[in-house]
Formats: C-alpha cells, sequence, structure tokens
C-alpha cells in the first residue's frame, strides 16, 4: 500500500527573522522529506508562518503598523531564507490564511459539539497601566512548580511546568513593570483532561517516538492534564471566534491547525484532496519539532485531531537545541546568527552538511563550533567528497576524451558498496543521518583508495583498456555517491549529475551499471574554508586566570611598599611582585589561595622580575586580595561562560578591563569570575575596583 507522506517542520513566528537554530529543523526535516521522495515514496513537506498573537499585535502597534503588513513582510523574508537554503517546501503558507481560519472553526464547532469545549469566566492577569489583558509572555514571576525566578505566565523553563498567569507568584508586566491586577473574562476551554487515557495509550503503544520524549510526556500525563484555555481577549491578533467581540483563538490553537491549512494550500495546486492527508486510512503525517514544544505537539495536538475526528501523527521527530561557541546563541556575545547573516558569508550546503554529521534521531543538544566547522567541511566534505568526484570525472575528460568503458569488478568488490548503499538508506529513514554522513565517507575514502591503488596515472600506460575499467568504476562510485548526497546537498548532487551527464537519479540508480556513455567536464564545486568559517564575533573573556598558591613573601629590597611572592601554578612556579605590604603582613599570606594573571607581559618592578600579577580589589581605604580558598593551584578561573582569550596583554590593556565587586564576589559585565567548584571571593564592600 502506498502511503501518503506528509512532513511537517514547526511554523515559525512571523515576528523575527530566522535564525541558524531554526535552520535545525528546517534542515533535518527536508532531508528527510527529500529523502522519502527519492526513495520513490509520495510525499509532501508543508510548513507555514505562524502569524498571531500577542507578540506581533503589540510590535505593530509600536511602529503605528497593521499586523497583517508585518507578517507579509516576515513572509517573504522567511521564505526567501528557506528557498537560499534549500529548503524544498511543497507549500509554505500562512496561519492567517482562509483556510485555516475555515479549519479553525472547524474544529472548534467540532470539538464543542462533541463537548470537549466548554465557557467558563475566569479571573485574569490584567494591567490597569497598559489596559490589557496580560497574556503569557506580557506577565514574568516566579514558577508555581519549582519557584525558578523571572519565567513567563504560561510554562517554566526551569522545569517545564505550564499554568496560568494567576498562577505566578509575585507577577509583574513585562510591558510597564507595574504589579498587575486581576479581571474576570468568559474564556472557552478545552477538555484536555478527557484525553488522558487516549494519549496515554497512543504514546505507549507507539514504537517510533523517541523513548526520552515519551518519558516526558507520560510523566506530565501521570501528574494529571490542566484543561486548556484556548481563548485570548483584545487587543489581539488573530482569528475571532464565533462572531464574539474581542474573543480569539488563542494562537497555540490555530498555529498546529496551519499544518492543515498548509496541506490544503498544497493540494489546490495539485488537484489533491487534504482531508486523504489527514482523514484518509493511507496517510501518515511526521512532525519534526524542536524540544520546547513538546506539550504543544504531544498533548494538545493530538487530543484536538482526535477529538475533532482527524488522524493522529503516525511520528513526532523531536531535536536538540543548536548552541554556539558551546553557549545558548547570544546576541551580546556575538554568536546570535541569522539565516541571512550567514547566507550573506557562506554557502548553505556547509551548513546542511555540518547539522547532517551531527544529527541523530535524538533531542541532546549539539554545538556548532567554528572549529569543528571548517574540519567537517575541509576534510570531509571538499577534501574527501568532492575532491573525489572531481578527480575520478576530470581523469576521464583529460585522459578518455570524456568516454566511460565497462565496469569489470568482481561481484564480493561491488557488493562492499551495494552493502553500504543499503545502510545508508536505513540511516535516513531512521533519522540517523550523522550516520548516513558518517557512510557516505566511507564509502567515498573507499572510493579514493580504489583510484590511488589503481594508480591510473600510470596504468594508462601500459594498460589502457585495464586503466579505463577502473576509472569507469570510480565514476560509477562517484554517481552512487551523487545519490547518496543528494538529501543533505541537493545542489551539489544536481550538479555533479548534470557532470555526468545524467539528471534526477534516485536511490533505485543506485547501481554499477553506467557504462560506455559520455560525460560532461568535470567542474570544482566545493572550495576549502580559508579564513573565518563562520559570521560569529565571539566575545572572549581577556584575562587568562589561574588560581595560586602563595608559598613565599619577601619584602622588596628597594621598595617599602612592595613584596616578592613565589606563587605556585599547576606545575610551575612563578615570581610575583605586589603593593600589598600596607595591607597583609607576610605570614598572613602564605597559604593563600589567590587568583594570578598569566597573561601578562613580564615586567621588571624596581629591577625585579614580575610574572604576573595578584587580582586584588581596593576601595579607597581597603584592598582585599581575590581568593579561591576551595580550588586547588593551577585551576582556570573563568569569568560565567566566556571563553577565555590566550592573547598576550600589556598592562595598558589590562587597565581598561572592568572588574567589579558585588556581593563579595567578582563580576566581569554580568558574569562571574569562579572556577570550576566555586566563585571566586573578596571580603570588601561593594563597589570595590579590582585591579
Ligand atoms: N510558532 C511556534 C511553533 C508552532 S508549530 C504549530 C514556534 N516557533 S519558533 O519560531 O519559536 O520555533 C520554530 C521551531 O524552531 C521550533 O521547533 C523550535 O524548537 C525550533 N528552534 C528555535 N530555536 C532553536 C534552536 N536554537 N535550536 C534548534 N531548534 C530551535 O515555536
Ligand atoms: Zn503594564
Amino acid at each position: 500500500m502506498a502511503k501518503r507522506n506528509l512532513i511537517t517542520a514547526a511554523l515559525p513566528y512571523a515576528n523575527g527573522p530566522l535564525h541558524l537554530g531554526h535552520m535545525v529543523e528546517y534542515i533535518q526535516a527536508d532531508i528527510f522529506a527529500r529523502f522519502l521522495k527519492l526513495s520513490g515514496k509520495d510525499a509532501v513537506f508543508v510548513c507555514a508562518d505562524d502569524t498571531h498573537g500577542t507578540p506581533i499585535e503589540i510590535n505593530a502597534a509600536k511602529q503605528g503598523r497593521k499586523p497583517e503588513e508585518l507578517i507579509l513582510e516576515y513572509f517573504d523574508q522567511h521564505k526567501k531564507d528557506f528557498d537560499d537554503f534549500l529548503i524544498g517546501f511543497d507549500s509554505y503558507y500562512s496561519t492567517n490564511s482562509t483556510e485555516n481560519r475555515e479549519y479553525s472553526d472547524l474544529f472548534f464547532k467540532k470539538l464543542k459539539e462533541k463537548g470537549y469545549i466548554y465557557e467558563k469566566e475566569i479571573e485574569l492577569t490584567y494591567c490597569e497601566k497598559c489596559s490589557r489583558f496580560l497574556p503569557d509572555r506580557y506577565v514574568k514571576g516566579k514558577c508555581p512548580r519549582c519557584g525558578a525566578e523571572d519565567q513567563y505566565g504560561d510554562q517554566c523553563e526551569s522545569c517545564n511546568a505550564t499554568y496560568k498567569t494567576t498562577d505566578l507568584v509575585d507577577p509583574y508586566c513585562t510591558v510597564c513593570g507595574e504589579k498587575p491586577t486581576r479581571k474576570t473574562s468568559k474564556h472557552y476551554f478545552f477538555k484536555l483532561s478527557s484525553f488522558s487515557g487516549m494519549l496515554k495509550d497512543w504514546i505507549s503503544y507507539n514504537e517510533r517516538l523517541q523513548q526520552e520524549t515519551k518519558n516526558f510526556v507520560l510523566n506530565w500525563i501521570n501528574e494529571g492534564l490542566q484543561d486548556w484555555d484556548i481563548t485570548r481577549d483584545a487587543p489581539y491578533f488573530g482569528f475571532n471566534i464565533n462572531g464574539e467581540k474581542g474573543k480569539y483563538y488563542y494562537v497555540w490553537f490555530d498555529a498546529p491547525i496551519g499544518y492543515i491549512a498548509s496541506t490544503a494550500n498544497y493540494c489546490k495546486n495539485a488537484g489533491r484532496k487534504a482531508e486523504d492527508y489527514w482523514q484518509g486510512k493511507e496517510s501518515a503525517i511526521t512532525h519534526f519539532i524542536g524540544k520546547d514544544i513538546i506539550y504543544h505537539h504531544f498533548l494538545f495536538w493530538p487530543s484536538m485531531l482526535s477529538g475533532a475526528g482527524f488522524n493522529l501523527p503516525e511520528d513526532i521527530v523531536v531535536h536538540g537545541h543548536l548552541k554556539v561557541a558551546g553557549e545558548k546563541m547570544s546576541k551580546s556575545r556575538g554568536t546570535f546568527v541569522t539565516a541571512r547573516q550567514y547566507l550573506e558569508s557562506q554557502n548553505p550546503e556547509f551548513l546542511r552538511f555540518y547539522y547532517a554529521s551531527n544529527l541523530s534521531h535524538s533531542m541532546t543538544d549539539f554545538n556548532l563550533d567554528e572549529e569543528d566547522f571548517r574540519g567537517k567541511i575541509n576534510n570531509d566534505l571538499v577534501a574527501n567528497l568532492a575532491n573525489f568526484a572531481y578527480r575520478v570525472l576530470s581523469f576521464t575528460n583529460n585522459n578518455f576524451g570524456s568516454k566511460l568503458d565497462s565496469v569489470k569488478e568482481d561481484s564480493k568488490f561491488i557488493e562492499e558498496f551495494t552493502k553500504r548503499f543499503a545502510l545508508v538508506s536505513e540511516a535516513y529513514a531512521s533519522y540517523n543521518f550523522r550516520e548516513a554522513v558518517r557512510l557516505i565517507l566511507e564509502i567515498s575514502a573507499l572510493g579514493n583508495k580504489y583510484f590511488q591503488e589503481h594508480e591510473p596515472w600510470k596504468l594508462i600506460k601500459t594498460e589502457r583498456k585495464k586503466c579505463h575499467e577502473a576509472v569507469t568504476f570510480a565514476a560509477n562510485i562517484v554517481k552512487n555517491l551523487s545519490i547518496l548526497v543528494a538529501p543533505i546537498i541537493p545542489s551539489f548532487s544536481l550538479r555533479l549529475q548534470k557532470q555526468l551527464g545524467m539528471e534526477k537519479l534516485t536511490f533505485r540508480d543506485l547501481n554499477f551499471e553506467m557504462k560506455n556513455c559520455e560525460i560532461n567536464r568535470a567542474r570544482i564545486m566545493f572550495t576549502k574554508i580559508e579564513g573565518k568559517a563562520l559570521p560569529v564575533d565571539e566575545i572572549l573573556f581577556p584575562l587568562s586566570l589561574k588560581v595560586g598558591e602563595i608559598i613565599s613573601a619577601e619584602d622588596h629590597p628597594d621598595a617599602d611598599k612592595l613584596y616578592i611572592l613565589k606563587v605556585k601554578l599547576a606545575r610551575r612556579e612563578i615570581q610575583l611582585v605586589a603593593g600589598l605590604r600596607e595591607y597583609y603582613k607576610k605570614e598572613e599570606l602564605l597559604k593563600r589561595k589567590v587568583v594570578v594573571i598569566t597573561n601578562l607581559q613580564e615586567a621588571s618592578i624596581r629591577g625585579v622580575k614580575s610574572e604576573g600579577m595578584l587580582l586584588a580589589a581596593d576601595n579607597g581605604q581597603e584592598v582585599k586580595l581575590l581568593e579561591a580558598p576551595d580550588s586547588k593551584h593551577g585551576d582556570a578561573v573563568k569569568a560565567g561562560n566566556f571563553r577565555t582569550a590566550e592573547k598576550n596583554l600589556s598592562f595598558s590593556d589590562f587597565k581598561k578591563i572592568k572588574l567589579i565587586v558585588k556581593d563579595k564576589k567578582v563580576f566581569w559585565s554580568d558574569s562571574r569570575l569562579r572556577t570550576g567548584k566555586e566563585n571566586v571571593i573578596v571580603d570588601i564592600a561593594d563597589g570595590a575596583i579590582v585591579r
């Protein structure tokens, strides 16, 4: 039975640019959709902009514009980004569409008829100063479940709990900062609680779902599900409910319905019916989502679908979050990279390849690291894969008039390859793209080895026919690679196939039957990255700091305010000259674990060598050493999660660096100085300057 496969990626909000974190999901889903299509499956890949909600309404109001105008701008921008990243949606639509309004009304009507939606007068958070109800993103406070501070009104980022804005402890309006009041309003509620049994079965018995996600979700169900408020009050940008003045569907009600609306958009152009995908028997829906929206996709959405008589998804693939340089992307650290910024400086297929090399069927976060990126591109993609293709094809151009002969290889050897082709398919089918890349590189390395060992540049002089056959076999490996990589780097694949004189090969064309034909001119398609690999300007902490233990202290012979100290680091001892004589006695210094700068240019102070500097805080009256008593000599001291620059500093560079004391701790901007074990401490009042 030929199933109709529907692939979706989560709908990005139409109130900001796409960034490299978003691209993880769209690239992941695109690779899967392309793989299905290339394996001869009926597959359709849909997505849309998620256009509704308070942020868009507030943004538009701030700019004195209509939300409709704003979302059109983002729509064009997103669409262009997706095209340039080669994301091959069959339909990219908008949740602010006629179809979505109709489906949203249909869901509401059906769910209401079946008794899954009820009305309730509720008390809501209201800001008198802003004269608006404060929806979840506009009120913050402490999480009612775990107590984490500064959590939004809908969900806790720390413990993942979902709750109502009025549940927040010590709330405040994020627009004006005032403490909000409460006001009543009539809202519609979706009876999520009556789906517990259905959800539990669906999740427990679905073998495709990731175990880690299942555990999460089953836990939530066991804790008891709360009914879900699907109404928002004006001012709001969304679909009006039931013609009732000032009442709208909550954005998360109509957003997933946008998957259906986008399918309908595809279908109207393709002569198909959305119902075949969403209500027909022969269909399989696969959602790709990030781990932050599990609740919505594993609880709300399946319940809505089931309650309204639609199909449940066959699979929901959850991926982890992208980190850049080891951390959550951050504008202030220069690691927030938009899709456009990337496209302006780097090849989109490099990112696709890099992400594929990291993605598996797991929701662990993964890191975009510049050096790792450069290595994977230069060594794996360029030197191994692209170079192999160019070598074989250009050799054919130059020595055999671009003609191929026949393949004469023993079947055992051919088997080595075909076995791996099957494994690549399996890896793609199980979302294990990292494994697919590994196998592809193995095939390419085998190809390189084959070419190298046959030494065609020598063989051609003695056994021309044999040489031609070997080159033809190698060209077949190239052809097969062009197919295997197509889901990941589709443009490379297409151009390579053109060079082979072929077109639109599919996984059914994986064989060694290319022979007696003519190829086109080989072209170099990728070259190694030289210079900057990514548009990331990572801010580094400029001081290289170590914990040092003072092992001796002596007076400076020629200066009555200075000591000469010997300080033990990890494996070495250094000598420092420090102006501490007025503040510490020699005995008081011994055995103290202090903080030493180790990337300062060596200096001579009144004729005595000083190989670094101790950090101390000064408030004009007293001077106190920075200390890390429970750490080991040699331990590194870092500022928050910032990486440390290696560069040597002059004393005037050092003087520009501002470290301040707050609450007996030391800060570089907002980041605390700390070792792996503890905060650096200094026993002095706030405001002291560290020098
Ligand atoms: N609009 C909702 C989804 C509605 S689906 C019916 C939304 N939008 S989003 O723009 O915030 O995120 C879109 C997708 O991108 C989500 O699946 C999200 O997990 C993913 N990512 C956003 N930032 C990400 C990273 N830093 N890393 C990986 N994926 C990330 O949520
Ligand atoms: Zn306010």
